[in-house]
């Protein structure tokens, strides 16, 4: 879907998130102020989206230019507006391509926020090792990577893994202290870590879908409505499944030398 789309009478996509995942603004501005304390120069976000914490990270450390990569060109297209609209265009590249073994960086702050996969393309339980690895590789000795990742909150039932996402399964996450060992084991010290909370999940799903439940209850009869109502009612049924079981940590990692 593109902006054109939209102006051609399509739903509208996304634009009532300010991130695409659950992060609030308290924790944005704290993972602002905890990124930018070693001075980064060089700042690689992975899966970038449209980039909105590392052109925050760019606004507060003035020195600095970014990198964006990511496969999706209406999300990198919505990021270098952001920039060009404060003043950052010219510290910051959004760039369409893959991070599948990018030659990119390495730089001294690393993105990769709910954008493992695209780190690699293993499933687990080689998936976290192999994005991990090649995180550790993309940082530079003294920079810090922030990775968002999900995780179990415990372990879900049959009932549950059923309705989430197309062939999910246990093994594709691991709980917060496997996950906090794995990223030890891969040459990094864990200097933060935290995890989205519920009121971050609600408004993040609530947010992803919004702007299509308000797009439908305006055109029920559109030749789009029923897809999207199907669309709509899978997200929610799978958003119920994963609710209070699936969590996104954010750790704040120093590469170990
Ligand atoms: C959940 S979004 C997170 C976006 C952004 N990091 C944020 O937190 O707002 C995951 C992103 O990973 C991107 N992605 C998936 N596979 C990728 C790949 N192989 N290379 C680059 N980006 C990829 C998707 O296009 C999507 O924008």
């Amino acid at each position: 879907m593109t902006d054109t789309d939209t102006a051609n009478g399509h739903p509208p996509r996304l634009t009532r998130l300010a991130f695409h995942g659950p992060l609030s603004e308290t924790r944005a501005n704290n993972l602002v102020q905890r990124l930018t304390r070693t001075n980064p120069t060089t700042v690689l976000d992975i899966g970038c989206g449209w980039g909105e914490l590392m052109l925050r990270v760019l606004a507060e450390a003035p020195d600095a230019t970014g990198v964006g990569i990511d496969v999706k060109a209406e999300d990198l297209a919505r990021g270098r507006r952001n920039a060009e609209a404060r003043g950052l265009a010219q510290r910051v590249e959004f760039i369409e391509e893959s991070a599948i073994g990018t030659a990119r960086g390495p730089a001294d702050l690393v993105l990769c926020v709910g954008a493992s996969q695209a780190l690699s393309t293993a499933r687990t339980p080689d998936h976290t090792t192999e994005a991990l690895l090649e995180l550790r590789r993309l940082v530079t000795d003294g920079g810090r990577v922030l990775l968002g990742e999900g995780f179990w909150q415990r372990t879900p039932t049959s009932a549950e893994l059923s309705g989430m996402w197309p062939e999910a399964a246990v093994t594709d996450h691991y709980d917060l202290a496997t996950l906090l060992d794995l990223v030890v084991a891969a040459g990094f010290r864990p200097e933060w870590t935290e995890t989205a909370n519920l009121d971050e999940w609600e408004e993040f799903e609530s947010a992803y879908q919004a702007d299509k439940e308000t797009w439908l209850a305006q055109n029920p009869g559109h030749p789009l409505a029923a897809e999207t109502r199907e669309d709509l009612d899978r997200h929610r049924a799978q958003w119920m499944s994963y609710r209070g079981v699936l969590g996104l940590a954010y750790l704040t990692l120093v590469p170990a030398v």
